[in-house]
């Protein structure tokens, strides 16, 4: 797969910073995954046929080097993090009836739901079963509780399935929870977890929380106009699963009432249609131009949390991350 420039770039740098440990993480997470059992060794090898942009391990490897240096825990740790994060993406599969992942057959449909449940659980617990062996116990608390407010996350937005009423501030909470919370906490990690320096675990933390913000805001803007080839995934489903995302908040509250009526009954049934009749609709009302700004905004609050840190390449790459977070084509 060909990525534009401005992506190829910021993973050129990322591997020539923490490429070695990139790789030490992946063979961490392929032994933990390792049973010795054909039917489940399957069942992993699809899920790695493509690696995804690998963000979260990334973060706490070039966190961990903006901050002081990278140990073998790190390492553990990335592993981890992209363990909880693929499990998150197998049952989001299951939960948005998606077709493809990483440009592969998503687990779901290329066996079925039964085994998509089973296998994203089997992802959740061998990444408690890998965090547990590190000596420390408050990595694994901040996991845990990273990792309950992204299910927290996940169980809001299936409550809030077809509200149209849904307000900008209740978007942005579950937004916070069920992705933020990871690409902060792995933030966080990277620095020590507050062992050394509190003030820079919290900075940190902070700018992940905000990154990630920003980071759902562009994912949610590709699942309306981006291209499926492009971005590996099925798209369109936020619409077909009735999940209200930004632009769609903002149409509803700033549009004229015969725009609102026009889009709520393009809402109430969706069908493959759905997304090109509202994408005009969208971009008139400057909708989609608005929630890209929200999604700059948090991106330039992000890299100010970054000013406590001495200048470095590390902290260079960290601050490219979020503009790649927000203009991203995949
Ligand atoms: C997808 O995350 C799920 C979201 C939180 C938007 P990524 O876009 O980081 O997925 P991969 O790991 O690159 O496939
Ligand atoms: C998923 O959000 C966030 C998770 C925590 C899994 P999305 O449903 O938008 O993620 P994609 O678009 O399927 O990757
Ligand atoms: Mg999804
Ligand atoms: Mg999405």
């Amino acid at each position: 797969m060909s990525r534009p420039s401005a992506e190829a770039d910021l993973l050129s740098e990322l591997t020539e910073l923490v490429g070695d440990d990139l790789a030490a993480s992946e063979e961490i997470f392929r032994r933990e995954l390792d049973c010795g059992e054909r039917a489940v060794e399957s069942i992993v090898e699809h899920a790695a046929l493509l690696q995804g942009k690998r963000l979260r391990p990334s973060l706490v490897l070039v966190s961990a080097l903006a901050s002081g240096g990278i140990e073998e825990g790190h390492r553990v740790l990335a592993a981890v993090v992209e363990m909880i994060h693929v499990a998150t993406l197998v049952h989001d599969d299951v939960l948005d009836e998606a077709d493809t992942r990483r440009h592969v057959a998503t687990v779901h449909s290329r066996w079925d739901t039964k085994t998509s449940i089973l296998f994203g659980d089997y992802l959740f617990t061998h990444a408690f079963h890998l965090a547990s062996s590190l000596q420390s116990t408050e990595a694994c608390r901040l996991i845990g509780r990273a990792t309950n407010r992204v299910c927290e996350g996940e169980l809001i937005q299936i409550a809030e399935r077809g509200n149209l009423n849904l307000a900008e501030s209740r978007y942005i909470e579950i937004v916070e929870a069920k992705t933020a919370e990871l690409v902060s906490v792995s933030c966080r990690l990277g620095s020590g977890h507050g062992r050394d320096d509190p003030r820079l675990a919290d900075a940190l933390a902070d700018y992940g929380r905000r990154l990630g913000i920003a980071f759902q805001i562009a994912d949610d803007l590709l699942d309306l106009t981006g291209d499926e080839s492009r971005v590996g995934k099925t798209l369109g489903s936020d619409l077909a699963t009735g999940k209200l995302t930004l632009p769609l908040v903002h149409l509803l509250h700033s549009g004229s009432k015969a725009e609102v009526d026009e889009v709520r009954r393009l809402l109430t049934e969706p069908d493959e249609q759905t997304g090109e009749r509202l994408l005009p609709l969208l971009v008139a009302s400057g909708s989609l131009d608005y929630a890209r700004d929200r999604a700059e905004q948090y991106a330039t609050e992000a890299c100010e949390r970054l000013e406590i840190l001495p200048d470095s390449p590390a902290r260079r790459c960290l601050e490219g991350v979020t503009a790649f977070a927000v203009h991203r084509s995949c």
